[in-house]
């Protein structure tokens, strides 16, 4: 069930429409989900982007940063300094287990709690800032999500997401080779909607991140978007031929979404 008015209710239905028809999911030789990890790690020199910026205005020496949906740690550990504890969660144990290997190698200890928020966030303290970089596509059910970063921020939350939905650069792919019209939202303007309905106004800039693909070689990116698909490895040459540079992996047009706690 899904909480919240007229904009979660939105955008639970338009992310639901995304879901990939059973009898296509019935025929995938492997699961259509998931990343290769290089795309997510957290770089040594993190980009100046507008997301860091706003965090780091809200953030004391030696400060705090909870990282929500933190993945391999680029949103907190690009804080990290002026940041003194850093605290991550997610889902998937192996991505935080990469967070805690590259945290030590910058001298911070960070607390991880694997598990799905909001669910876990009651095992979670608050910190000064909260972040949570390209996951709200992910939520279906947004107000407690949204709800309980707020809740978890002393000063200031920061959300990256890029502007169109992550898959929507795939869906000609889904036209030719399913016969398949995809979906195009929900969008930022959604994810705005979502936000002021929740209580929010959040600050908002849109910006063009560095791409995250760097150390994605071609063959690797195809067998991705094939995996993607649904289809077996023999399609490798067809999706090749059909693919645009960067297709499928994370956008560079992006937007930072802010807004302050009061004290
Ligand atoms: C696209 S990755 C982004 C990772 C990182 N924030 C970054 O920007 O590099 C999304 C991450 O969010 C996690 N995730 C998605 N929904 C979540 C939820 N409700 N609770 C916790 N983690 C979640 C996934 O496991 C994944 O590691």
């Amino acid at each position: 069930m899904v909480s919240g008015g007229p904009a979660a209710q939105r955008w639970a239905e338009q992310l639901a429409s995304w879901a990939i028809p059973e009898e296509i999911l019935a025929r995938a030789p492997e699961s259509p989900w998931g990343f290769p990890p290089e795309l997510f790690a957290a770089p040594d020199q993190p980009p100046d982007t507008p997301s860091r910026r706003r965090a780091l205005e809200a953030l004391p020496e030696g400060g705090s940063v909870l990282d929500v949906g933190a993945g391999a740690g680029a949103a907190g550990l690009a804080l990290v300094p002026p940041a003194g504890r850093l605290t991550a969660v997610d889902q998937s144990a192996t991505m935080l287990e990469a967070l805690v290997a590259k945290a030590g190698a910058r001298g911070v200890e960070a607390q991880t709690v694997t598990g799905t928020w909001p669910e876990v966030a009651g095992q979670v303290g608050p910190a000064d800032v909260v972040v949570c970089h390209h996951v709200l596509y992910n939520v279906a059910d947004a107000a407690p999500f949204v709800a309980a970063l707020t809740e978890h921020a002393r000063r200031r939350v920061v959300v990256e997401i890029t502007t169109a939905h992550p898959q929507a650069g795939l869906n000609h792919l889904w036209r030719h080779f399913h016969g398949l019209d995809r979906p195009e939202g929900p969008g930022l303007e959604d994810a705005i909607a979502l936000l002021r309905e929740a209580g929010v106004e959040p600050g908002a800039e849109r910006f063009e991140r560095p791409p995250r693909a760097g150390d994605l070689d071609r063959r690797s990116h195809v067998a991705f978007v094939r995996r993607r698909l649904c289809l077996d490895p023999s399609a490798d040459p067809e999706v090749d031929r059909l693919l645009p540079p960067g297709a499928g992996l994370p956008a560079t047009e992006a937007a930072c979404l802010w807004w302050d706690v009061a004290p």
